[in-house]
């Protein structure tokens, strides 16, 4: 990058070569692309080297251990924020290496795929960027038809990647497998499988699948798992008698029962029980209508005549008629007087007389004869007109008549 770059300064007259350095190391920093051609259906790896990394960021002025820097790593496809869906990337610890793996299939032949690498300094937060050019390049015999998949349990995915332990586990299905051609075609993690995180004890692994692909038949060692005998030990979960076991028993933990031979020739038979999961796409149900927007207004009117308007035509009805009777038909004393017999009242009258006179007593002393006592007919059968009460002070009068 570096000496490709200065020789095309002096191309640019407007640029005085001291100007322009920072640029081109900003260019030749950005511009540091790395191209990589794996092939369609066959296991990619690429390796991102703190070592490689370390020497890129910028000098960093504070004194400290630069050699043992964490160094994190951010992977994207250019223009967008994550990688495309074929590629994975592992970094166990900012002190290790990160790795970018996955199978790009048939599909994805063709288009250069650029991979935005950002390493962060995690000490200096300095960053350095470097493009990933993976040119997918189609392979005539892909697919291979006879694939096994294995599950390695003593393994972690980012140790498996590591090519000489990949280089010995091929070496090793080859071996007991004996085909002409032999690929790695994809590796999973068993936590992507649903697996769990080991206990931090003895050293557990999180375990491993590693497909592999051949062009000739499964051999009968690979087999041996699907005899009835086996069969039971599994069930019972026991391990397998397996005679080419040892073959990998130094480096590679088989659980054998969990072995998948899929012959992509033949009907496929994934031993998988997960549900369909569809298009994603929702059945058509129809239009939409929402609502409209003018919505009519509702009317509370007879609501309202209803709740109060009655009630209150019922209550005014009821005021007026109790309002007139009691205003405007009273009769008064003097209608009572007229349908009243003279005699009554003239007792009546005679009783309030008695009445008063008696309070008059009570001031003073001297009459001696109430009026009361007075019988209230006269001898001669003569009515007593009533006394009015206006003429209070015939009480003050001598009341007695004179006995004849
Ligand atoms: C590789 O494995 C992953 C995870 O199990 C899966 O999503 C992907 O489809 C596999 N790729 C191929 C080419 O089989």
């Amino acid at each position: 990058g570096d000496f490709h770059l200065v020789k095309r300064v002096p191309a640019n007259n407007l640029c005085v070569l001291f100007l322009c350095a920072p640029v081109v190391t900003i260019l030749s920093r950005s511009h540091a692309d790395r191209n990589v051609y794996p092939s369609a259906g066959v296991l990619f790896v690429h390796v991102l080297e703190r070592e490689h990394f370390k020497g890129e960021f910028p000098p960093y002025p504070k004194p400290g251990d630069s050699s043992n820097d964490p160094i994190t790593f951010n992977t994207n496809l250019m223009g967008y924020p994550d990688r495309p869906g074929w590629l994975r990337y592992i970094q166990r610890t900012s002190h290790s290496d990160g790795v970018l793996y996955g199978s790009p299939t048939a599909e994805h032949v063709g288009k250069a795929t650029i991979i935005e690498i950002t390493a962060y300094n995690r000490r200096t937060f300095e960053t350095a960027r470097h493009n990933l050019v993976i040119n997918i390049m189609s392979t005539e015999d892909y697919p291979l038809p006879y694939q096994a998949e294995f599950f390695i349990k003593n393994m972690n995915v980012e140790e498996m990647l590591a090519s000489e332990v990949l280089g010995d586990f091929l070496g090793a299905v080859k071996n007991v497998w004996q085909p002409e051609r032999l690929n790695a075609i994809n590796i999973t993690s068993a936590l992507d499988r649903g697996g769990r995180v080991p206990l931090p004890i003895n050293n557990l692994k999180e375990g491993v699948y590693v497909m592999v692909g051949a062009d000739v038949q499964f051999s009968s060692c690979l087999r041996e798992v699907e005899n009835p005998h086996n069969q039971l030990r599994c069930s019972q979960e026991m391990e397998p008698v397996i005679s080419c076991d040892k073959k990998f028993r130094a480096q590679f933990d088989i659980d054998w029962c969990k072995i998948n031979l899929v012959d992509i020739t033949k009907v496929v038979t994934i031993h998988s029980n997960r549900p369909d999961p569809g298009t994603g796409v929702l059945p058509d149900i129809g239009e939409y209508n929402p609502p409209s927007e003018s919505l009519k207004s509702r009317d509370f009117f007879a609501d309202f005549l209803i709740t109060l308007a009655v009630p209150s035509a019922v209550a005014m009805v009821l005021f007026t008629i109790l309002g007139y009777s009691m205003c405007c038909r009273r009769e008064g004393v003097d209608k009572r007087n007229m349908q009243t017999p003279d005699i009554q009242l003239v007792h009546h009258s005679s009783i309030q007389k008695s009445t008063k006179e008696l309070r008059s007593m009570s001031k003073n002393r001297e009459i001696s004869w109430p009026l009361s006592t007075l019988p209230v007919f006269s001898q001669s059968g003569e009515v007593v007109p009533p006394i009015h009460p206006d003429n209070y002070e015939t009480t003050s009068m001598p009341l007695m008549q004179t006995q004849t």
